[in-house]
């Protein structure tokens, strides 16, 4: 707990009066994978009991005060570029003129402070000791990396981690917005199952590269929210020229190319959307969030 007493005023504040009584801790040491597995579940396939165990203890569904749409973005392998493409997607529906924020989930390995070149800053409470959303070219964004140093792992386990998921969903205080894009961290572990117990999602969108290891996840992925009773939109192909999806029965929402500059734009902290906005990147990216602003624009909400 060290650590705290360098903290700057406001975070030491939320980490004192919340993560405190969650009795979160931080460690040196990398803990990455422990969230992976958190439920015992086997490493591959879907278990038989999955079904039962959800049921049980199941947290009611609840909406995100102001929030109409909540859509996830997700995918079962890491470093396929799901928060690359969530912060794109959320820049791209803003433009199109869709309200919309970024909530980044990942509490383990959050990039959105990254991409979003909010690195350092902290958010403010209001009088209701709820966190105000940060906002970059115009997004509202959320991320655990807003709240604990960077570079500091943390260990959280089952119920922490849950407590801390329920501060990011349900104590934030947004401004309207007709979506929410959920940046997830990768698996289909506790994260995620907490979102998909907690929240009333209006869709979920998978992120696939086409090796065909990862294919082989996305349909895991897929599996994951079929079996949750996520509507899912569709599949994003990440770095590939067109591929079919039509055998794991997905729509193709589109296909982001692979290309040095969405790269170099996440690195700098502005995304493609923002930062060559004529570019055919920013385009693939546009011709996504135009299907997304459809359906949230048709959907009424929870
Ligand atoms: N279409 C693309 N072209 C070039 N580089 C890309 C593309 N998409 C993502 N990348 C790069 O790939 C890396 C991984 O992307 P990103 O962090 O978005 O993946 P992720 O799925 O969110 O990872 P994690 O599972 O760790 O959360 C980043 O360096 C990113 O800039
Ligand atoms: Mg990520």
């Amino acid at each position: 707990m060290a650590s705290i007493i360098g903290m700057p005023s406001i975070l030491r504040r939320y980490v004192v009066t919340r993560a405190f009584h969650l009795r979160a801790f931080s460690t040196a040491h990398p803990f990455r994978q422990g969230h992976e597995n958190p439920l015992g579940l086997p490493r591959s396939g879907t278990p038989p009991n999955l079904a039962a165990r959800m049921k049980r203890g199941l947290p009611e569904k609840r909406a995100i005060p102001n929030v109409k749409n909540i859509v996830a973005v997700s995918s079962a392998k890491g470093g396929v570029g799901k928060s690359t493409i969530a912060v794109n997607l959320a820049l791209a529906a803003a433009r199109q003129g869709v309200a919309t924020g970024i909530l980044d989930t990942d509490i383990y390995g959050p990039s959105i402070p990254t991409l979003l070149g909010l690195e350092g800053l902290e958010p403010e409470l209001d009088p209701n000791n709820r966190l105000l959303p940060l906002t970059a070219y115009g997004l509202k964004a959320m991320s655990m990396g807003f709240l604990v140093p960077q570079d500091s792992p943390i260990a959280w386990r089952g119920l922490m981690v849950q407590k801390a998921m329920n501060q990011l969903m349900f104590e934030v205080s947004w401004p309207k917005l007709d979506l929410l894009v959920l940046d997830l961290p990768p698996g289909t572990g506790d994260v995620q199952l907490t979102i998909a117990q907690s929240l009333q999602l209006a869709g979920a969108i998978i992120v696939s590269t086409p090796q065909d290891l990862a294919l082989r996840d996305a349909v895991r992925g897929v599996d994951f929210f079929k079996k949750t009773n996520v509507n899912i939109y569709g599949m994003v192909q990440n770095m590939s020229a067109r591929k079919k999806c039509e055998q794991i029965g997905v729509n193709m929402l589109g296909d982001i190319p692979l290309h040095p500059q969405i790269c170099e734009d996440a690195d700098a902290g502005r995304p493609t959307v923002v930062a060559n906005p004529d570019g055919a990147q920013a385009q693939a990216f546009h011709a996504i969030a135009e299907q997304l602003a459809t359906k949230v624009r048709t959907n009424q909400g929870p």
